[in-house]
């Protein structure tokens, strides 16, 4: 199973809309892919009790992880690095089962102008150490507020070719 993680919990997001875009890219190459959002946990989700019992809420979130051999991540910029959710998220799914030799596409986006460089290197890291095989090829989108067309598709030429060779490079991977 292939499952985008669309990395904020902030309704209305731009990661949410462009998570969408990736899925509708690789169902017209012919692969299925799931989206997890972070704006869908549980208001409980943020608790002490995560890292004893996790909550019946949390299963599902949990099982989907376990059956994915594949994850995009898409990842806003937030105080120059990325959400704080997200490694919540991370920090949630059990240890190592959750991530161990899988493999994962980063793509990082922002309104300001370096498309989340440093966030998309910060989660590298954690990526290494919860051992998910990186695809070389990590996106950055700068000035996000800019990119989407009235469909909410990305439009911009060398933004779609970007992107594009990204998801096939994730296809093969
Ligand atoms: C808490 C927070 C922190 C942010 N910090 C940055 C930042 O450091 N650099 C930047 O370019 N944009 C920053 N932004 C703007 C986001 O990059 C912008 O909202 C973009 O649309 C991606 O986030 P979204 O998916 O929540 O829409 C921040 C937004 C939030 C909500």
């Amino acid at each position: 199973m292939i499952t985008i993680i669309s990395g904020t919990n902030r309704p209305h997001s731009n990661t949410f809309k462009l998570a969408s875009y990736y899925q509708q890219k690789l169902m017209e190459k012919g692969v299925a892919a799931h989206i997890l959002s972070l704006a869908d946990l549980s208001a409980d989700f943020i608790s002490s009790e995560m890292y004893k019992s996790r909550s019946d809420t949390f299963q599902p979130y949990q099982d989907r992880v376990m059956a994915t051999e594949k994850f995009i991540f898409v990842i806003p910029e937030y105080n120059g690095s990325f959400p704080g959710i997200l490694k919540t998220f991370v920090d949630a799914c059990k240890f190592p089962d959750s991530f161990f030799n899988k493999k994962a596409a980063l793509v990082g986006l922002s309104s300001g102008k370096y498309g989340n460089i440093r966030g998309v290197d910060h989660f590298t890291g954690v990526c290494h150490y919860v051992r998910l095989n990186v695809l070389p090829l990590r996106i950055h989108i700068p000035h996000i507020f800019q990119e989407f067309d009235a469909d909410g598709n990305l439009y911009k030429e060398d933004t779609v070719r970007f992107t594009d060779e990204q998801i096939e490079e994730f296809i093969r991977f």
